[in-house]
């Protein structure tokens, strides 16, 4: 079902400028960046949804890899991992719909077990969150009783549930430093294991980590040699990287972070020019709201994020499919909310 908007209306012209303000200068493909045309296509869609969402009393998050049309057009919050998932936390509307992968989603309605909570995407999946189950994490730490079991937030509730704490990309060194114990159990990224062994190293503060899992196929893509085809090609330019990212390009690179703390990165930096080692929406939004800083991204989509459209966005707000009311067990979703809990209190 279509909305029902009139074509060429003095209110459709407009939104589509508002549109084309925010996302002129964002890339569309590796080639081109978003028209005016692209926003008039897009505007029917984003006058629709911004008004059912408040008739419907429904919050709208969005991953910042997520398309750049919903980031600005009809996101009321966009962020990282950790971001959004504080969004869910303080929000007092009575629907949630929660454009990013279903794990994502899935930890806003394990926060918010009374509230209906919507994913545009349906049950989009994470390379990281499809690569263990709740019983292999139970194994592990049978394997190795006594020692904590950390788990990153790209996990299923089963794994969750199977943890003692939660961490996200831009809590992880912070809350492992926190736990007791000289070893530590984490999954499922078996990269950020090795990151976080060697950035406990640094610190001063080292542990053993007891990994397993698998790794993000967007992060896990990257080589030395694309770090150094960027150096090569562009002297002085700046190279930044996820903790998703091997460590052998982590090393190489001048920054390793979160989303956010890539952003806040290339905001405080005097450089003008960045290599992006991570997906592409994070450079739509730095194209966005840092116009006058230059980035270089060699590649890195997100099949899953990208999923999520202004046309399934409204179709969640308006008809929801089944697959797209996101529903966690009670017992499990009860113990996976004691490990998300427990890194709000360990992230302060
Ligand atoms: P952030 O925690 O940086 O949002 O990362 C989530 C993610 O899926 C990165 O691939
Ligand atoms: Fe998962 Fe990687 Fe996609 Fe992030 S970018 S949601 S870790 S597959």
């Amino acid at each position: 079902m279509l909305p029902m908007v009139e074509k060429d209306t003095p209110v459709l012209q407009e939104e589509a400028q508002r549109l084309y303000g925010l996302l002129g200068n964002v890339s569309k493909t590796k080639a081109e960046k978003w028209t005016l045309q692209d926003c008039l296509s897009a505007a029917p869609y984003t006058l629709a949804i911004n008004r059912i969402k408040k008739e419907k009393n429904a919050v709208i998050l969005a991953h910042s890899y997520t398309t750049p049309d919903l980031v600005y057009g009809v996101a009321d919050f966009r962020g990282d991992s950790y971001e959004l998932a504080l969004k869910a936390r303080a929000s007092s509307a009575e629907v949630i719909v929660f454009a990013g992968v279903w794990f994502m989603a899935e930890t806003a309605k394990i926060i918010n077990p009374a509230k209906r909570v919507l994913i545009p995407a349906g049950k989009a999946g994470c390379t990281l969150a499809d690569s263990m189950t709740g019983l292999q994490v139970q194994a592990l730490r049978a394997k190795h009783p006594g020692v904590p079991a950390m788990c990153y937030i790209n996990s299923s509730a089963e794994v969750k549930a199977a943890c003692d704490v939660c961490v996200t990309s831009g809590n992880v060194f912070d809350i492992a430093q926190k736990m007791p114990g000289n070893e530590l159990i984490f999954v499922p990224d078996m990269l950020m294991a090795e990151n976080l062994e060697n950035e406990l190293k640094r610190r001063g503060t080292p542990k053993k980590i007891i990994a397993d899992g698998g790794s993000c196929c967007v992060h896990d893509k990257y080589r030395p040699a694309d770090v150094a085809q960027l150096r090569a090609k562009y002297p002085g330019i700046k190279v930044v990287a996820h903790p998703e990212c091997a460590p052998e390009v982590c090393r190489l690179c001048d920054y390793v972070g979160s989303t956010k703390g890539m952003t806040s990165y290339v905001a405080s930096s005097e450089d003008n020019l960045f290599g992006m080692l991570t997906e592409m929406g994070l450079v739509n939004r730095l194209e966005a709201e840092q116009p006058n800083k230059k980035f270089v991204w060699p590649f890195g989509i997100c099949s899953y994020m990208k999923k999520n459209s202004l046309i399934n966005t409204f179709e969640a707000l308006t008809q929801p499919r089944a697959d797209q009311i996101v529903q966690v067990e009670p017992t499990i979703a009860a113990q996976a909310k004691k490990t998300i809990d427990k890194m709000f209190e360990l992230a302060v």
